[in-house]
Protein backbone atom coordinates (compact mmCIF):
# COMPACT_ATOMS: atom_id res chain seq x y z
CA UNK A 1 0.00 0.00 0.00
CA UNK A 2 1.35 3.26 -1.07
CA UNK A 3 2.07 5.38 2.48
CA UNK A 4 2.32 9.10 2.35
CA UNK A 5 3.31 11.26 5.72
CA UNK A 6 2.45 14.31 7.32
CA UNK A 7 4.57 15.25 9.83
CA UNK A 8 3.15 19.42 10.21
CA UNK A 9 -0.37 20.53 10.85
CA UNK A 10 -2.31 20.27 7.56
CA UNK A 11 -6.09 21.37 7.04
CA UNK A 12 -8.23 18.02 6.74
CA UNK A 13 -9.27 18.72 3.20
CA UNK A 14 -5.96 17.40 2.08
CA UNK A 15 -6.13 14.48 4.29
CA UNK A 16 -8.82 13.21 2.90
CA UNK A 17 -7.25 13.75 -1.01
CA UNK A 18 -4.40 11.43 0.28
CA UNK A 19 -6.50 9.10 1.85
CA UNK A 20 -7.82 8.46 -1.23
CA UNK A 21 -4.99 7.05 -2.63
CA UNK A 22 -2.69 6.29 -0.03
CA UNK A 23 -2.22 5.43 3.75
CA UNK A 24 -1.96 8.76 5.57
CA UNK A 25 0.29 9.23 8.80
CA UNK A 26 -0.20 12.23 10.69
CA UNK A 27 3.02 12.30 13.47
CA UNK A 28 3.70 16.04 14.23
CA UNK A 29 6.49 17.11 16.34
CA UNK A 30 9.40 14.52 14.85
CA UNK A 31 13.01 15.29 15.67
CA UNK A 32 15.21 15.14 12.63
CA UNK A 33 16.13 11.55 13.84
CA UNK A 34 12.57 10.48 14.33
CA UNK A 35 12.50 11.32 10.41
CA UNK A 36 15.14 10.19 9.42
CA UNK A 37 14.26 6.59 11.26
CA UNK A 38 10.73 6.29 9.68
CA UNK A 39 11.08 8.07 5.99
CA UNK A 40 12.42 4.70 4.51
CA UNK A 41 8.25 3.52 4.87
CA UNK A 42 6.97 6.27 3.12
CA UNK A 43 6.43 7.36 -0.50
CA UNK A 44 5.75 10.96 0.04
CA UNK A 45 5.69 13.89 2.57
CA UNK A 46 3.85 16.52 3.24
CA UNK A 47 5.31 19.37 5.54
CA UNK A 48 4.43 23.12 6.58
CA UNK A 49 7.59 25.09 7.81
CA UNK A 50 7.87 22.80 10.80
CA UNK A 51 9.55 19.77 8.96
CA UNK A 52 13.10 20.47 8.38
CA UNK A 53 13.47 17.91 5.60
CA UNK A 54 17.60 17.82 5.23
CA UNK A 55 20.01 15.78 2.95
CA UNK A 56 19.99 13.34 5.77
CA UNK A 57 16.48 12.74 5.67
CA UNK A 58 16.30 12.25 1.77
CA UNK A 59 18.52 10.32 1.85
CA UNK A 60 17.06 7.97 3.98
CA UNK A 61 13.83 8.00 2.11
CA UNK A 62 14.59 5.13 -0.13
CA UNK A 63 10.71 5.17 -1.05
CA UNK A 64 10.41 8.81 -1.41
CA UNK A 65 9.23 10.02 -4.55
CA UNK A 66 7.85 13.43 -3.66
CA UNK A 67 7.45 15.87 -0.69
CA UNK A 68 5.11 18.26 -1.30
CA UNK A 69 5.16 21.77 0.74
CA UNK A 70 2.01 22.88 1.88
CA UNK A 71 2.84 26.65 1.50
CA UNK A 72 5.56 28.36 -0.77
CA UNK A 73 8.43 28.55 0.88
CA UNK A 74 10.83 25.63 0.29
CA UNK A 75 13.54 27.13 2.41
CA UNK A 76 13.03 24.15 5.20
CA UNK A 77 13.50 21.29 2.48
CA UNK A 78 17.27 20.59 1.01
CA UNK A 79 15.90 20.61 -2.45
CA UNK A 80 19.24 20.10 -4.00
CA UNK A 81 19.51 16.60 -2.46
CA UNK A 82 15.83 16.07 -3.65
CA UNK A 83 16.32 17.12 -6.64
CA UNK A 84 19.99 14.82 -7.09
CA UNK A 85 17.76 11.79 -5.84
CA UNK A 86 15.12 12.55 -7.86
CA UNK A 87 12.67 13.27 -5.52
CA UNK A 88 10.16 15.69 -6.58
CA UNK A 89 9.14 18.94 -4.75
CA UNK A 90 5.98 20.98 -5.07
CA UNK A 91 4.61 23.78 -3.30
CA UNK A 92 1.31 26.06 -3.09
CA UNK A 93 3.02 29.18 -4.81
CA UNK A 94 -0.91 31.17 -5.05
CA UNK A 95 -2.73 29.37 -2.16
CA UNK A 96 -2.05 32.21 0.54
CA UNK A 97 -1.30 35.14 -1.70
CA UNK A 98 -4.17 36.91 -0.06
CA UNK A 99 -3.62 35.61 3.45
CA UNK A 100 0.00 36.98 3.46
CA UNK A 101 -1.04 40.45 1.47
CA UNK A 102 -3.56 41.00 4.21
CA UNK A 103 -1.71 40.35 6.79
CA UNK A 104 0.87 42.46 5.46
CA UNK A 105 -1.74 45.32 5.43
CA UNK A 106 -2.94 44.43 9.15
CA UNK A 107 0.53 45.10 10.28
CA UNK A 108 0.79 48.49 7.99
CA UNK A 109 -2.47 49.76 9.68
CA UNK A 110 -1.59 48.46 13.57
CA UNK A 111 1.59 49.85 12.99
CA UNK A 112 0.33 53.56 12.48
CA UNK A 113 -1.99 53.26 14.54
CA UNK A 114 -0.09 51.39 17.84
CA UNK A 115 -3.47 48.62 17.78
CA UNK A 116 -1.30 46.39 19.68
CA UNK A 117 0.13 48.63 22.34
CA UNK A 118 -2.93 50.79 23.08
CA UNK A 119 -5.06 47.27 23.39
CA UNK A 120 -2.00 46.61 26.26
CA UNK A 121 -2.59 49.39 27.89
CA UNK A 122 -6.36 49.49 27.85
CA UNK A 123 -6.20 45.97 28.94
CA UNK A 124 -3.92 47.20 31.89
CA UNK A 125 -6.49 49.54 33.16
CA UNK A 126 -5.17 52.59 31.23
CA UNK A 127 -6.99 54.95 29.04
CA UNK A 128 -4.22 56.77 26.88
CA UNK A 129 -5.72 58.62 24.01
CA UNK A 130 -2.96 60.85 23.51
CA UNK A 131 -0.09 58.79 23.41
CA UNK A 132 -1.43 56.80 20.72
CA UNK A 133 -1.78 59.57 17.93
CA UNK A 134 -1.78 57.39 14.67
CA UNK A 135 -1.26 58.60 11.37
CA UNK A 136 -3.54 57.67 7.90
CA UNK A 137 -2.27 55.56 4.45
CA UNK A 138 -4.20 57.91 2.50
CA UNK A 139 -2.05 59.81 0.31
CA UNK A 140 0.91 58.78 1.71
CA UNK A 141 3.56 56.70 -0.50
CA UNK A 142 4.38 52.92 0.08
CA UNK A 143 7.61 51.45 -1.23
CA UNK A 144 6.78 47.68 -2.35
CA UNK A 145 10.21 45.83 -2.36
CA UNK A 146 9.13 42.45 -4.68
CA UNK A 147 6.58 43.41 -7.11
CA UNK A 148 5.17 39.63 -7.43
CA UNK A 149 2.14 37.64 -6.57
CA UNK A 150 1.57 38.78 -2.70
CA UNK A 151 3.35 42.56 -3.32
CA UNK A 152 0.95 43.14 -6.19
CA UNK A 153 -1.91 42.27 -4.32
CA UNK A 154 -0.60 44.58 -1.49
CA UNK A 155 0.35 47.38 -4.37
CA UNK A 156 -3.96 47.16 -5.48
CA UNK A 157 -5.40 47.47 -2.14
CA UNK A 158 -2.42 50.38 -1.31
CA UNK A 159 -3.91 52.10 -4.72
CA UNK A 160 -7.11 51.53 -3.55
CA UNK A 161 -6.60 52.76 0.27
CA UNK A 162 -5.58 56.17 -1.82
CA UNK A 163 -1.34 55.58 -1.74
CA UNK A 164 1.06 56.35 -4.17
CA UNK A 165 2.99 53.10 -4.62
CA UNK A 166 6.58 52.90 -5.86
CA UNK A 167 8.25 49.58 -6.43
CA UNK A 168 11.38 48.08 -6.58
CA UNK A 169 11.85 44.75 -8.37
CA UNK A 170 14.68 44.08 -10.96
CA UNK A 171 12.77 41.39 -12.49
CA UNK A 172 9.23 43.38 -13.47
CA UNK A 173 9.24 45.41 -16.72
CA UNK A 174 8.46 48.66 -16.39
CA UNK A 175 5.56 47.79 -18.70
CA UNK A 176 4.07 45.66 -16.36
CA UNK A 177 4.44 48.22 -13.51
CA UNK A 178 2.52 50.35 -15.35
CA UNK A 179 -0.45 48.33 -15.41
CA UNK A 180 -0.80 48.06 -11.85
CA UNK A 181 -0.28 52.41 -11.54
CA UNK A 182 2.77 51.53 -9.98
CA UNK A 183 6.35 53.83 -10.10
CA UNK A 184 9.72 51.53 -10.26
CA UNK A 185 12.26 52.93 -8.27
CA UNK A 186 15.87 51.88 -7.69
CA UNK A 187 16.22 50.41 -3.63
CA UNK A 188 17.65 53.18 -2.26
CA UNK A 189 15.37 56.19 -3.95
CA UNK A 190 12.40 53.96 -2.44
CA UNK A 191 14.12 54.06 1.12
CA UNK A 192 14.42 57.75 0.91
CA UNK A 193 11.09 58.75 -0.59
CA UNK A 194 8.63 55.85 1.14
CA UNK A 195 6.55 56.61 4.35
CA UNK A 196 5.85 53.04 4.44
CA UNK A 197 8.03 50.29 3.23
CA UNK A 198 6.47 46.57 2.58
CA UNK A 199 8.71 43.36 1.86
CA UNK A 200 7.30 41.04 -0.52
CA UNK A 201 10.77 39.52 -2.03
CA UNK A 202 12.30 35.88 -1.25
CA UNK A 203 15.53 35.40 0.86
CA UNK A 204 18.30 34.07 -1.40
CA UNK A 205 22.20 35.00 -0.93
CA UNK A 206 21.34 38.32 -2.71
CA UNK A 207 18.82 39.52 -0.37
CA UNK A 208 20.16 37.99 3.07
CA UNK A 209 20.50 41.90 5.36
CA UNK A 210 19.30 43.51 2.10
CA UNK A 211 17.65 46.08 4.97
CA UNK A 212 21.08 47.03 6.98
CA UNK A 213 21.70 49.68 9.01
CA UNK A 214 22.77 51.73 6.39
CA UNK A 215 19.35 51.34 3.92
CA UNK A 216 17.13 51.63 7.45
CA UNK A 217 19.53 55.28 8.06
CA UNK A 218 17.85 56.36 4.86
CA UNK A 219 14.45 56.15 5.43
CA UNK A 220 12.86 59.28 6.94
CA UNK A 221 12.15 59.53 10.48
CA UNK A 222 8.64 59.06 10.24
CA UNK A 223 8.75 56.14 7.75
CA UNK A 224 7.36 53.10 9.08
CA UNK A 225 8.56 49.05 7.37
CA UNK A 226 7.05 45.60 7.67
CA UNK A 227 8.17 42.49 6.63
CA UNK A 228 5.80 39.40 5.77
CA UNK A 229 8.34 38.16 3.58
CA UNK A 230 11.17 36.20 5.11
CA UNK A 231 13.32 36.56 7.89
CA UNK A 232 17.12 37.40 7.43
CA UNK A 233 16.45 40.14 4.70
CA UNK A 234 16.37 42.87 7.72
CA UNK A 235 19.44 43.03 9.99
CA UNK A 236 17.19 42.26 13.40
CA UNK A 237 20.12 44.16 15.71
CA UNK A 238 20.09 47.16 13.64
CA UNK A 239 16.80 47.43 13.46
CA UNK A 240 15.88 47.33 16.76
CA UNK A 241 18.15 49.81 17.28
CA UNK A 242 16.86 52.14 14.51
CA UNK A 243 13.44 51.89 16.07
CA UNK A 244 14.37 52.71 19.67
CA UNK A 245 17.12 55.66 18.55
CA UNK A 246 14.01 57.34 16.38
CA UNK A 247 15.82 56.56 13.31
CA UNK A 248 12.47 55.34 12.02
CA UNK A 249 9.09 55.32 13.21
CA UNK A 250 8.30 51.64 13.76
CA UNK A 251 7.56 48.63 12.26
CA UNK A 252 5.64 45.45 11.78
CA UNK A 253 7.73 42.18 11.30
CA UNK A 254 6.19 38.38 10.74
CA UNK A 255 9.45 36.57 9.79
CA UNK A 256 12.48 36.40 11.26
CA UNK A 257 16.31 34.93 10.93
CA UNK A 258 15.54 32.26 13.11
CA UNK A 259 12.35 30.94 14.06
CA UNK A 260 10.50 30.55 16.87
CA UNK A 261 12.36 33.82 17.31
CA UNK A 262 15.19 33.65 19.88
CA UNK A 263 14.11 34.24 23.36
CA UNK A 264 16.77 36.96 23.87
CA UNK A 265 16.20 38.21 20.39
CA UNK A 266 17.35 42.17 20.32
CA UNK A 267 13.57 42.97 18.98
CA UNK A 268 11.65 41.37 22.43
CA UNK A 269 13.36 44.27 24.08
CA UNK A 270 11.69 46.71 21.64
CA UNK A 271 8.70 47.77 23.78
CA UNK A 272 7.11 50.69 21.92
CA UNK A 273 6.57 51.20 18.02
CA UNK A 274 7.34 47.35 17.14
CA UNK A 275 5.22 44.90 16.54
CA UNK A 276 5.77 41.16 15.87
CA UNK A 277 3.72 38.85 14.91
CA UNK A 278 4.63 34.62 15.10
CA UNK A 279 4.88 33.83 11.14
CA UNK A 280 1.06 34.34 10.82
CA UNK A 281 1.15 35.28 6.97
CA UNK A 282 -0.70 32.39 5.74
CA UNK A 283 -2.47 31.54 9.06
CA UNK A 284 -5.96 31.87 7.37
CA UNK A 285 -8.80 28.76 7.40
CA UNK A 286 -8.99 29.49 3.87
CA UNK A 287 -5.28 29.65 2.79
CA UNK A 288 -4.50 26.94 5.12
CA UNK A 289 -7.47 25.00 3.01
CA UNK A 290 -6.19 26.13 -0.44
CA UNK A 291 -2.46 24.84 0.48
CA UNK A 292 -3.31 21.42 1.59
CA UNK A 293 -5.86 20.85 -1.49
CA UNK A 294 -3.80 21.93 -3.64
CA UNK A 295 -0.44 20.19 -2.54
CA UNK A 296 -2.41 17.09 -1.59
CA UNK A 297 -4.01 17.14 -4.96
CA UNK A 298 -0.34 16.91 -6.74
CA UNK A 299 1.02 14.51 -4.38
CA UNK A 300 -2.25 12.35 -5.09
CA UNK A 301 -1.34 12.71 -8.95
CA UNK A 302 2.10 11.92 -8.44
CA UNK A 303 1.58 8.95 -6.84
CA UNK A 304 -1.35 7.94 -9.48
CA UNK A 305 1.95 8.53 -12.15
CA UNK A 306 0.42 12.36 -13.10
CA UNK A 307 2.66 15.40 -13.69
CA UNK A 308 2.17 17.91 -11.03
CA UNK A 309 1.56 21.70 -11.51
CA UNK A 310 3.53 23.50 -9.33
CA UNK A 311 7.14 21.00 -9.53
CA UNK A 312 9.81 23.46 -7.49
CA UNK A 313 12.44 21.19 -9.07
CA UNK A 314 11.43 20.50 -12.55
CA UNK A 315 10.61 24.46 -13.49
CA UNK A 316 8.41 25.23 -17.10
CA UNK A 317 7.52 22.02 -16.73
CA UNK A 318 3.69 22.41 -15.93
CA UNK A 319 1.29 19.69 -15.90
CA UNK A 320 -0.68 21.17 -19.13
CA UNK A 321 2.32 21.61 -21.04
CA UNK A 322 3.34 18.06 -19.96
CA UNK A 323 -0.12 16.85 -21.08
CA UNK A 324 0.74 18.59 -24.58
CA UNK A 325 3.79 17.29 -25.33
CA UNK A 326 2.86 13.79 -24.13
CA UNK A 327 4.15 12.08 -27.43
CA UNK A 328 6.92 14.59 -28.09
CA UNK A 329 8.27 13.61 -24.56
CA UNK A 330 7.79 9.99 -25.20
CA UNK A 331 9.56 10.16 -28.45
CA UNK A 332 12.59 11.95 -26.81
CA UNK A 333 12.42 9.52 -24.09
CA UNK A 334 12.76 6.72 -26.85
CA UNK A 335 15.31 7.99 -28.73
CA UNK A 336 17.24 8.89 -26.01
CA UNK A 337 17.09 5.19 -24.74
CA UNK A 338 17.76 3.83 -28.67
CA UNK A 339 20.95 5.57 -29.05
CA UNK A 340 22.61 4.88 -25.46
CA UNK A 341 22.35 1.27 -26.49
CA UNK A 342 23.34 1.80 -30.27
CA UNK A 343 26.52 4.49 -28.94
CA UNK A 344 27.36 1.82 -26.10
CA UNK A 345 26.72 4.27 -23.43
CA UNK A 346 30.07 5.94 -24.25
CA UNK A 347 29.31 9.41 -25.10
CA UNK A 348 30.29 12.96 -23.78
CA UNK A 349 27.86 15.19 -25.83
CA UNK A 350 23.85 15.34 -26.10
CA UNK A 351 22.75 17.37 -29.11
CA UNK A 352 19.38 17.54 -29.39
CA UNK A 353 17.77 18.96 -32.79
CA UNK A 354 14.21 20.09 -32.72
CA UNK A 355 13.37 20.33 -36.60
CA UNK A 356 10.74 21.84 -38.48
CA UNK A 357 7.03 22.38 -36.60
CA UNK A 358 9.24 20.40 -33.26
CA UNK A 359 11.13 23.64 -32.93
CA UNK A 360 7.93 25.83 -32.59
CA UNK A 361 7.92 23.66 -29.12
CA UNK A 362 9.35 24.59 -25.49
CA UNK A 363 12.38 22.94 -25.91
CA UNK A 364 13.62 22.13 -22.31
CA UNK A 365 11.45 19.40 -21.26
CA UNK A 366 12.27 17.83 -24.74
CA UNK A 367 15.68 17.53 -24.00
CA UNK A 368 14.83 17.07 -20.28
CA UNK A 369 13.25 13.71 -22.04
CA UNK A 370 15.96 12.64 -23.85
CA UNK A 371 18.42 13.19 -21.30
CA UNK A 372 16.14 10.56 -18.99
CA UNK A 373 16.05 8.25 -21.44
CA UNK A 374 19.48 8.80 -22.39
CA UNK A 375 20.74 7.79 -18.99
CA UNK A 376 18.11 5.19 -18.09
CA UNK A 377 20.14 2.45 -19.36
CA UNK A 378 23.08 3.55 -17.01
CA UNK A 379 21.01 4.66 -13.93
CA UNK A 380 17.69 2.41 -14.64
CA UNK A 381 14.58 3.46 -12.53
CA UNK A 382 16.66 6.16 -10.05
CA UNK A 383 16.54 8.24 -13.04
CA UNK A 384 13.82 10.52 -13.40
CA UNK A 385 12.37 14.21 -15.13
CA UNK A 386 13.46 15.67 -11.89
CA UNK A 387 17.16 14.72 -11.51
CA UNK A 388 17.90 13.84 -15.18
CA UNK A 389 19.90 17.34 -15.93
CA UNK A 390 21.45 17.17 -12.73
CA UNK A 391 22.69 13.66 -13.19
CA UNK A 392 24.32 14.53 -16.78
CA UNK A 393 26.12 17.41 -15.70
CA UNK A 394 27.65 15.67 -13.06
CA UNK A 395 28.66 13.10 -15.42
CA UNK A 396 30.20 15.97 -17.79
CA UNK A 397 27.55 15.20 -20.61
CA UNK A 398 27.13 18.53 -22.78
CA UNK A 399 24.27 19.39 -23.80
CA UNK A 400 23.37 21.38 -26.66
CA UNK A 401 20.57 22.05 -28.54
CA UNK A 402 19.51 23.59 -31.87
CA UNK A 403 16.03 24.72 -33.48
CA UNK A 404 16.00 24.39 -37.44
CA UNK A 405 12.52 25.17 -38.13
CA UNK A 406 13.71 25.06 -42.56
CA UNK A 407 14.26 21.77 -41.97
CA UNK A 408 10.98 20.18 -43.85
CA UNK A 409 11.93 16.46 -43.97
CA UNK A 410 8.73 15.61 -42.15
CA UNK A 411 4.77 17.51 -42.29
CA UNK A 412 4.90 17.38 -38.14
CA UNK A 413 8.79 17.83 -38.19
CA UNK A 414 11.21 15.70 -36.53
CA UNK A 415 13.25 15.59 -33.34
CA UNK A 416 17.17 14.11 -34.02
CA UNK A 417 19.18 13.15 -31.15
CA UNK A 418 22.80 13.14 -31.80
CA UNK A 419 25.62 11.56 -29.10
CA UNK A 420 29.47 11.92 -29.24
CA UNK A 421 32.04 10.11 -27.44
CA UNK A 422 34.70 7.71 -27.48
CA UNK A 423 32.58 4.99 -29.67
CA UNK A 424 32.13 8.35 -32.28
CA UNK A 425 28.99 9.93 -33.51
CA UNK A 426 25.56 7.91 -33.29
CA UNK A 427 22.49 9.89 -34.55
CA UNK A 428 18.84 9.12 -34.53
CA UNK A 429 16.03 10.59 -35.63
CA UNK A 430 12.04 10.01 -35.14
CA UNK A 431 8.85 11.97 -35.69
CA UNK A 432 5.41 11.53 -34.55
CA UNK A 433 2.34 11.26 -36.62
CA UNK A 434 -0.52 13.20 -36.61
CA UNK A 435 -2.61 10.97 -34.70
CA UNK A 436 0.33 11.06 -32.03
CA UNK A 437 2.23 7.38 -33.03
CA UNK A 438 5.93 7.38 -32.67
CA UNK A 439 8.16 6.59 -36.10
CA UNK A 440 11.97 6.21 -35.89
CA UNK A 441 12.84 7.62 -39.18
CA UNK A 442 16.50 7.32 -39.31
CA UNK A 443 19.41 5.67 -37.60
CA UNK A 444 22.82 7.12 -38.60
CA UNK A 445 23.03 8.12 -42.00
CA UNK A 446 20.01 5.59 -42.69
CA UNK A 447 16.54 6.30 -43.84
CA UNK A 448 13.61 4.12 -42.08
CA UNK A 449 10.71 4.32 -41.19
CA UNK A 450 9.65 1.89 -38.19
CA UNK A 451 7.67 1.94 -35.18
CA UNK A 452 9.23 1.96 -31.78
CA UNK A 453 9.00 -1.49 -30.00
CA UNK A 454 9.55 -3.31 -26.51
CA UNK A 455 12.18 -5.61 -28.40
CA UNK A 456 14.17 -4.81 -31.48
CA UNK A 457 17.76 -5.28 -33.30
CA UNK A 458 19.89 -3.27 -35.36
CA UNK A 459 22.44 -4.10 -37.31
CA UNK A 460 25.15 -2.39 -39.53
CA UNK A 461 25.76 -4.46 -42.62
CA UNK A 462 27.24 -4.78 -46.09
CA UNK A 463 24.15 -4.60 -48.85
CA UNK A 464 24.75 -8.21 -50.49
CA UNK A 465 22.24 -11.09 -51.49
CA UNK A 466 21.74 -13.64 -48.77
CA UNK A 467 22.10 -11.96 -45.18
CA UNK A 468 18.42 -10.65 -44.52
CA UNK A 469 17.57 -14.93 -44.99
CA UNK A 470 20.85 -16.27 -43.14
CA UNK A 471 19.59 -13.74 -40.14
CA UNK A 472 16.28 -14.47 -40.30
CA UNK A 473 16.96 -18.32 -40.32
CA UNK A 474 19.58 -18.09 -37.10
CA UNK A 475 16.74 -16.19 -35.15
CA UNK A 476 14.15 -18.71 -35.92
CA UNK A 477 16.63 -21.64 -35.07
CA UNK A 478 16.76 -19.94 -31.62
CA UNK A 479 13.21 -19.52 -31.76
CA UNK A 480 13.23 -15.53 -31.31
CA UNK A 481 10.05 -14.56 -33.35
CA UNK A 482 10.38 -11.26 -36.06
CA UNK A 483 7.08 -9.60 -35.88
CA UNK A 484 8.84 -6.79 -38.59
CA UNK A 485 12.04 -6.39 -40.68
CA UNK A 486 13.09 -2.58 -42.69
CA UNK A 487 16.48 -2.21 -44.20
CA UNK A 488 17.76 1.17 -44.73
CA UNK A 489 20.67 2.03 -47.57
CA UNK A 490 21.88 4.65 -49.43
CA UNK A 491 23.27 3.37 -52.12
CA UNK A 492 22.97 -0.68 -53.75
CA UNK A 493 25.65 -2.45 -52.54
CA UNK A 494 26.81 -0.17 -49.66
CA UNK A 495 26.52 0.20 -46.31
CA UNK A 496 23.29 -0.66 -44.67
CA UNK A 497 21.39 -0.95 -41.36
CA UNK A 498 18.59 -3.71 -41.10
CA UNK A 499 16.24 -2.60 -38.13
CA UNK A 500 13.92 -5.89 -36.50
CA UNK A 501 11.25 -5.88 -34.21
CA UNK A 502 10.86 -9.01 -32.28
CA UNK A 503 8.83 -10.49 -29.91
CA UNK A 504 11.63 -12.04 -27.78
CA UNK A 505 14.68 -10.66 -26.49
CA UNK A 506 17.84 -11.92 -28.25
CA UNK A 507 20.12 -14.48 -25.64
CA UNK A 508 23.47 -13.53 -25.25
CA UNK A 509 25.20 -16.47 -27.34
CA UNK A 510 22.86 -16.05 -30.36
CA UNK A 511 24.63 -12.12 -30.34
CA UNK A 512 27.43 -13.79 -30.68
CA UNK A 513 26.49 -16.37 -34.17
CA UNK A 514 24.81 -12.88 -35.85
CA UNK A 515 28.47 -11.55 -35.74
CA UNK A 516 29.90 -13.98 -36.94
CA UNK A 517 27.15 -13.84 -40.42
CA UNK A 518 29.78 -12.57 -43.11
CA UNK A 519 28.91 -9.11 -44.07
CA UNK A 520 27.48 -8.13 -40.40
CA UNK A 521 29.53 -5.31 -39.57
CA UNK A 522 27.56 -4.63 -36.03
CA UNK A 523 24.38 -6.16 -34.02
CA UNK A 524 22.54 -4.14 -31.13
CA UNK A 525 19.71 -5.50 -29.28
CA UNK A 526 18.03 -3.05 -28.23
CA UNK A 527 15.25 -2.79 -25.19
CA UNK A 528 12.39 0.45 -25.67
P1 LIG B 1 6.62 35.83 -5.90
O1 LIG B 1 7.66 34.92 -6.42
O2 LIG B 1 5.31 35.91 -6.59
O3 LIG B 1 7.22 37.31 -5.81
C1 LIG B 1 8.53 37.59 -5.35
C2 LIG B 1 9.01 38.80 -6.11
O4 LIG B 1 10.28 39.20 -5.57
C3 LIG B 1 9.23 38.53 -7.59
O5 LIG B 1 8.49 39.45 -8.39
C4 LIG B 1 10.73 38.72 -7.78
O6 LIG B 1 11.03 39.30 -9.04
C5 LIG B 1 11.06 39.67 -6.65
N1 LIG B 1 12.46 39.66 -6.28
C6 LIG B 1 13.35 38.64 -6.31
N2 LIG B 1 14.57 39.08 -5.90
C7 LIG B 1 14.42 40.39 -5.61
C8 LIG B 1 15.32 41.37 -5.15
N3 LIG B 1 16.61 41.10 -4.89
N4 LIG B 1 14.85 42.62 -4.95
C9 LIG B 1 13.54 42.91 -5.21
N5 LIG B 1 12.65 42.03 -5.66
C10 LIG B 1 13.09 40.76 -5.86
O7 LIG B 1 6.42 35.43 -4.36
P2 LIG B 1 5.20 35.76 -3.41
O8 LIG B 1 4.25 34.63 -3.41
O9 LIG B 1 4.72 37.12 -3.71
O10 LIG B 1 5.95 35.72 -1.99
C11 LIG B 1 6.77 36.78 -1.57
C12 LIG B 1 7.48 36.41 -0.27
O11 LIG B 1 6.53 36.18 0.75
C13 LIG B 1 8.30 35.13 -0.34
O12 LIG B 1 9.48 35.34 0.37
C14 LIG B 1 7.44 34.11 0.39
O13 LIG B 1 8.20 33.05 0.93
C15 LIG B 1 6.84 34.98 1.46
N6 LIG B 1 5.61 34.46 2.09
C16 LIG B 1 5.47 34.65 3.43
C17 LIG B 1 4.31 34.23 4.06
C18 LIG B 1 4.15 34.40 5.52
O14 LIG B 1 3.53 33.57 6.14
N7 LIG B 1 4.66 35.44 6.10
C19 LIG B 1 3.29 33.63 3.30
C20 LIG B 1 3.46 33.48 1.93
C21 LIG B 1 4.63 33.91 1.33
C1 LIG C 1 4.93 30.17 3.09
O1 LIG C 1 6.08 30.10 2.66
O2 LIG C 1 3.95 29.75 2.46
C2 LIG C 1 4.72 30.86 4.38
O3 LIG C 1 5.86 31.12 5.05
C3 LIG C 1 3.61 30.36 5.20
C4 LIG C 1 3.73 29.07 5.95
O4 LIG C 1 4.01 28.04 5.41
O5 LIG C 1 3.43 29.08 7.13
Amino acid sequence: MTKVLVSDPIDRAGIDILSQVAEVDQLTGLSIDNLKQIIGKYDALMIRSGTQVTSEVIEAGCNLRIIGRAGVGVDNVDVHAATKKGVLVVNSPGGNTIAAAEHSLALLLAVSRHVAQAHASTIDGGWDRKKYLGNELYKKVLGVVGLGKIGSHVAKVAIAMGMEVIAYDPFISVDRAQQMQVKLSELKPLFEKADYVTLHLPRTPDTENLVDENLLASMKPTARLVNCARGGIIDEAALANAIESGVIAGAGIDVYANEPLEKNSPLRSVKEHLILTPHLGASTAEAQENVSIDVAEQIRDVLLGLPARSAVNIPGLSAELMDRLKPHLQLGETLGLLVSQLSGGQFNELEVRLQGDFAQHPSQPIVVASLKGLLSSALGERINYVNASLEAKTRGIHVLEVKDEACRDFAVGALQIITRGDNGEHTVTGTVSPDGDLRITSVDEFPINVAPSQNMLFTRHRDMPGIIGQLGSLLGQHNVNIASMQVGRKIVRGDAVMVLSIDDPIPSNLLNSIHSIEGIQAAHPVTL
